[in-house]
């Protein structure tokens, strides 16, 4: 069994176009001259057949109409298993609320991340008779596919925007951001859509690893600040960014990861224009640039 992954949308939050917008890459992305992109989801399967999403995004809806793998086989069949979160911000978890038609799945998140689910009543709508909430501890493997495992560890980030209080820590290490090392007989993949900073800890347990897809919010820290889109900095949001002495190009070179793919790009992000330079370095350091049905195995 080897692990097959499907990126179902390549984007963050806002996604690209975003609805509110004006900014180059999103006027572009509204013309047709480059390729829109959905929020953050990635499909997982061992056994072809099987699926696991890890994240459930807003546009979830049209992600899976767009996935031919992931449609109905019965009247209310579904290949969809599993649901796991890695925190719990609106474009992760919003996507619950579109699979809520009586459709049995489980829903695998930490403690912290299941509560902040448990706070807000409008979740309830997947009714718990037939949607079940799994806990999963920090280390622990589970399995969220027939032939799939999932592992959870800690990845510096900090609580959901909703949840910020008045001061902010944007490295918190615990159960409310993730990443995720999933594997399959002999095969394994990370995914850690959020990372505030690579610390060593991280930096050890992805060295060699075949497949990682990372944070790639942004290209530069202050990019939305420059873009006149506001005033917060990558850093603020609990995301590294691709560029820079301690951006994730320089923090992986050397690193011997077999392929590196960035996801969870905002909409502000250069990459996401195929000609710009941007792209053509983070390609040169042996990045992939993530896209909407983006089908990698590992
Ligand atoms: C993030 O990744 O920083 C969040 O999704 C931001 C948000 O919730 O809008
Ligand atoms: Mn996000
Ligand atoms: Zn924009």
């Amino acid at each position: 069994m080897n692990i097959r992954a499907r990126i179902l949308g390549a984007a963050a939050g806002g996604g690209l176009p975003q609805w509110n917008c004006g900014c180059e890459n999103c006027n572009l992305a509204r013309a047709g001259k480059i390729p829109a992109q959905s929020q953050s989801s990635v499909a997982f399967s061992a056994n072809g057949t099987d699926w696991a999403i890890l994240n459930a995004s807003p546009d979830i809806r049209q992600q899976m109409a767009d996935c031919p793998a992931l449609h109905p086989t019965g009247l209310r069949e579904l290949p969809l298993r599993s649901v796991l979160l890695t925190n719990g911000d609106i474009d992760h978890v919003a996507g619950l609320l579109t699979l809520r038609e009586m459709q049995p799945f489980t829903v695998f998140a930490t403690e912290g991340i299941h509560e902040v689910l448990a706070e807000n009543p409008v979740f309830s709508a997947l009714n718990a008779s037939v949607v079940t909430r799994e806990t999963v501890r920090l280390e622990q493997s589970v399995e969220i596919a027939p032939g799939l495992s999932a592992a959870l560890f800690p990845v510096p980030g900090k609580v959901p925007l909703y949840k910020e209080g008045e001061v902010v820590e944007t490295d918190l290490l615990g159960d409310q951001t993730v990443g995720v090392h999933l594997s399959a007989g002999g095969s394994d993949a990370y995914y850690i859509p959020g990372c505030a900073t690579l610390n060593d800890d991280l930096r050890e347990r992805l060295k060699g690893a075949a497949l990682i897809f990372f944070d790639g919010t942004l290209w530069r820290d202050d990019e939305m600040v420059r873009a006149g889109l506001g005033q917060k900095t990558g850093k603020r949001m609990g995301h590294m960014s691709m560029s820079g002495e301690d951006g994730s190009i320089a923090a992986f070179a050397g690193m011997e990861v077999g392929r590196k793919v960035f996801v969870h790009m905002n909409n502000t992000n250069p990459v996401l224009r195929p000609d710009s330079a941007e792209r053509a370095e983070a390609e040169a350091a042996g990045w992939t640039i993530g896209q909407d049905g983006m089908e990698i195995s590992a």
